[in-house]
């Protein structure tokens, strides 16, 4: 007991240690976190995310967009003085400052921060915008077909700002991921079907499972909620290619009823013929019977 207070104070003291340290990087960087700090998420693939910039400003000739990725001093400047910095398609400011960003990869996750500048000073806080993106691995569109009886893994993964471990966004932020099955109820470890795992490490959490032929098109789901409110979610479906599957052996009796009618047709264009061969004969006999008759 006394050995886990005493560890819970060490872990204490280094989170102290980090939150210094987390503290005296902000302010170096000035990019500070603070209650007016905004949680947006999407998944990739998204084609557009709205990032807005809550400072009450309507001229957004100098409005700065700042963007990191992690507390380092390579933070980039995207919008500066109301303007593109960076030469990509993807962003614009609208009218209210807010930054759009259109096609979402998984790369866009981060800390975007607007700050506004009036005759060169820094007006009001920043504004933090913490972009969070998911992401289903396999994708659906890049994947092959899977023969039933394999087993897959399917991972669903959260990339936010580094700066701030998985762990701390579950917990101070009430960050949820789960899987969900086609009818949208969490695939929870009760069902022995699947094995689910979660890796606060990375924010991961992955489910496998044995496929079966019944798989086939089934959507699986991972869905985050934020303090119990569905933010985003990133599909699978599975594809299955099917040597023994329902639709052959529907396609083994249309087969041998198509071989059958093809005797039936061989044997009628083969006895056709035939007859009608016989047929003259028959008729060149019997006429000629008659002439012979007529003849005496
Ligand atoms: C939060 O934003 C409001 C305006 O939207 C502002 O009045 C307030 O000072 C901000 N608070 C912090 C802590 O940044
Ligand atoms: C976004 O993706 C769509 C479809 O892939 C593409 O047509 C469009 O040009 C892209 N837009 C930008 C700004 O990259
Ligand atoms: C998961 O998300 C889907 C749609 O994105 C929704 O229909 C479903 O109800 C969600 N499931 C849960 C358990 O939140
Ligand atoms: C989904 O199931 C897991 C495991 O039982 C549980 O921890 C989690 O809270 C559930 N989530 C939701 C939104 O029901």
């Amino acid at each position: 007991m006394k050995k886990n207070t005493d560890r819970d104070k060490k872990v204490a003291d280094k989170c102290h240690l980090c939150l210094l340290g987390l503290i005296i990087l902000s302010s170096l960087l000035t990019v500070t976190s603070g209650v007016n700090d905004t949680h947006v998420f999407t998944s990739s693939g998204e084609s557009s995310v709205h990032l807005p910039c809550n400072n009450g400003l309507l001229d957004c000739k100098s409005t700065t967009w700042i963007y990191n990725r992690f507390i380092d001093l390579s933070a980039v400047e995207l919008i500066a003085g109301g303007m593109k910095k960076k030469d990509t398609e993807r962003l614009s400011l609208w009218s209210d400052c807010s930054l759009n960003i259109k096609n979402i990869t998984k790369e866009d996750y981060g800390l975007y921060t607007c700050r506004q500048y009036v005759n060169d000073k820094l007006q009001g806080t920043d504004a933090g915008v913490y972009l969070h993106v998911l992401h289903v691995s396999p994708s659906s569109s890049s994947q092959t077909e899977i023969s039933p009886g394999s087993s897959v893994t399917l991972s669903c993964q959260l990339d936010s700002y580094a700066g701030v471990s998985c762990e701390d966004w579950i917990h101070s932020e009430g960050i949820e991921l789960f899987w969900v099955n086609q009818a949208g109820v969490n695939l929870t470890i009760s069902d022995s079907r699947y094995q689910i795992l979660f890796s606060s490490g990375h924010c991961i959490i992955t489910v496998s499972t044995t496929l079966l032929n019944v798989d086939d098109n089934r959507e699986w789901r991972c869905n985050v909620t934020h303090r119990n409110q569905l933010k985003t979610s990133d599909t699978y479906t599975v594809k299955i290619s099917a040597p023994d599957s329902a639709e052959n052996k529907a396609n083994g009796t249309a087969g041998s009823l198509v071989r059958v009618i093809v005797i039936l047709a061989e044997f009628a264009s083969f006895t056709a013929p035939t007859v009608i061969l016989l047929q003259i004969i028959c008729a060149r006999r019997a006429g000629r019977k008659n002439s012979q008759q007529q003849r005496k």
